[in-house]
């Protein structure tokens, strides 16, 4: 990867001046250093304004399944919006949305077969909300109670982040959010020797507060065997398959949030089939369309379904957004199916997850690297602090440490979770760019060390 720095031209810096004077960016304090202007993306490399080329280890968070600028999903996008490049949805139907719909439907477990269009995973989590508190409501029940994980994390919209309170994200907004009810999240890593002990105490909170209100309960969501936005945390399929027991036993609906794990990244098409599970609802997006198109979706089973098919118009789903089922973004999610189910993506995941379990093994030789976890194309490790949690003092010294402002060694895209060093990267990326990610890391524990 050559590093060689080219003059800025003006119209770069004055593009930081106007980036500065008017853009207003996520998860980013007022006043923070300038963003980094990247110019083009190809396979698992992004590079800069400068000319730097930087290895993207966290798939631009998360979307980024195939590699950037992937020539069958660009052309699909293309092809399609020489084609139709929105029709409103409602009354409405057109080929990319039906086709997607059918391919979602088969590549799915069981009978998640009625899928439901938006735009970002935080409205697939709202509609998925929604439509299990009208599934009750359709028969008459008014239910309130949300079940949900320590931690989980869903989105940044009132309903989302009401069920990811827990996350410690949304503070500030507490008193705007509806009520939940929190279970603790039995988190696991290599050789942990509380495992059982965690698990049998996180059942029997779910038993007692099924005891008391079962049949209060709207849902259950979670992030199934891994928690993301809060430290890719991760639960055993074990735990998952003995949670969801209990919950059948009560009927209760049951949402996995695959947002982030869907789409291959637990080394399985989804999450759920690796727990072997198949939930009442399911929401998808980052991955659905190879991080070309915002698009979401939430897929419900028939048993969902079949409670909104009434002739009374209170029963109908109230929900819609303007670019409801874009076609530009199915062409690009049905561009996305195709490469997902090649043989070379399967290959892909294994691949990776031989190369996380060659870096982990190498910092075996650190204390300061504690937990380490896998699970799939994710890998994580933590930084034994005092200062845990997302704002985590080492959070910004490794992040500067990995991006190399100074340009003397590669850049590289790893954006830690306060004091967890995560990698989740393109299925493209090769073995030798996992080996100098991994490489990195190594050396930002040499540096901790000291
Ligand atoms: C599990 C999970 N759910 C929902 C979301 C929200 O998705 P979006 O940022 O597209 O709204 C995220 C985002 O990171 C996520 O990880």
């Amino acid at each position: 990867m050559g590093n060689q720095v080219k003059t800025p031209p003006q119209a770069d810096k004055h593009l930081l001046q106007i980036d500065r004077r008017h853009v207003w960016h996520p998860f980013t304090k007022v006043g923070a250093k300038d963003p980094i202007v990247i110019e083009s993306g190809e396979g698992a490399v992004l590079r800069t304004d400068e000319g730097r080329e930087i290895l993207d280890c966290i798939s631009s968070w998360w979307v980024n399944l195939y590699g950037h600028g992937h020539p069958h999903v660009a052309n699909a996008i293309h092809a399609q919006a020489l084609k139709l490049e929105q029709v409103i949805f409602a009354g409405f139907t057109h080929e990319p949305a039906a086709l997607l719909s059918e391919q979602l439907a088969d590549v799915l477990p069981g009978d998640l077969n009625r899928v439901f269009f938006s735009d970002n995973g935080s409205t697939s989590v709202e509609v998925a909300l929604k439509m299990a508190a009208q599934f009750w409501q359709n028969q008459g029940q008014q239910r309130t109670r949300v079940m949900v994980f320590d931690g989980g994390y869903h989105g940044d919209t009132v309903g989302a982040m009401s069920v990811g309170v827990s996350s410690g994200f949304f503070d500030v907004w507490k008193k705007w959010l509806i009520d939940v009810d929190v279970m603790p999240f039995p988190e696991t890593w290599a050789a942990d020797p509380e495992l059982e002990a965690k698990e049998a105490k996180a059942l029997q909170r779910v038993d007692e507060f099924l005891e008391q209100h079962a049949e209060e309960i709207v849902a259950m969501i979670m992030e199934p065997l891994i928690q993301g936005a809060s430290g890719m945390r991760m639960c055993r399929p074990e735990f998952l398959r003995a949670l969801v027991e209990r919950l059948r036993n009560h009927e209760i609906i049951v949402i996995f949030d695959e947002v982030m794990t869907g789409f291959g990244r637990t080394g399985q098409r989804f999450a759920c089939q690796t727990a072997d599970i198949t939930p009442d609802i399911i929401c998808l997006s980052k991955g659905l369309t190879g991080g070309f198109m915002p698009m979401s979706v939430t897929v419900a089973s028939d048993r969902i379904y079949d409670a909104f098919e009434t002739n009374d118009a209170s029963s109908m789903f109230c929900h819609g957004h303007s670019y409801t089922a874009n076609p530009l973004g199915c062409a690009a999610a049905l561009a996305s199916l195709d490469l997902l189910k090649s043989s070379e993506t399967d290959h892909n995941w294994r691949r990776i997850e031989a190369a996380h379990r060659k870096g982990l093994q190498r910092l075996s030789e650190f204390p300061l690297a504690t937990r380490q976890r896998i699970r799939g194309t994710i890998a994580a490790v933590n930084v034994a602090v005092d200062d845990t949690g997302y704002q985590s003092h080492v959070a910004d010294q490794l992040k500067s440490f990995f991006w190399n402002p100074e340009g003397d060694r590669d850049s590289f895209l790893i954006r830690p979770l306060g004091n967890v060093i995560y990698l989740m990267p393109p299925y493209c990326m090769t073995d030798e760019q996992l080996d100098r990610a991994w490489q990195a890391i190594f050396e930002a524990f040499q540096l901790l060390a000291k």
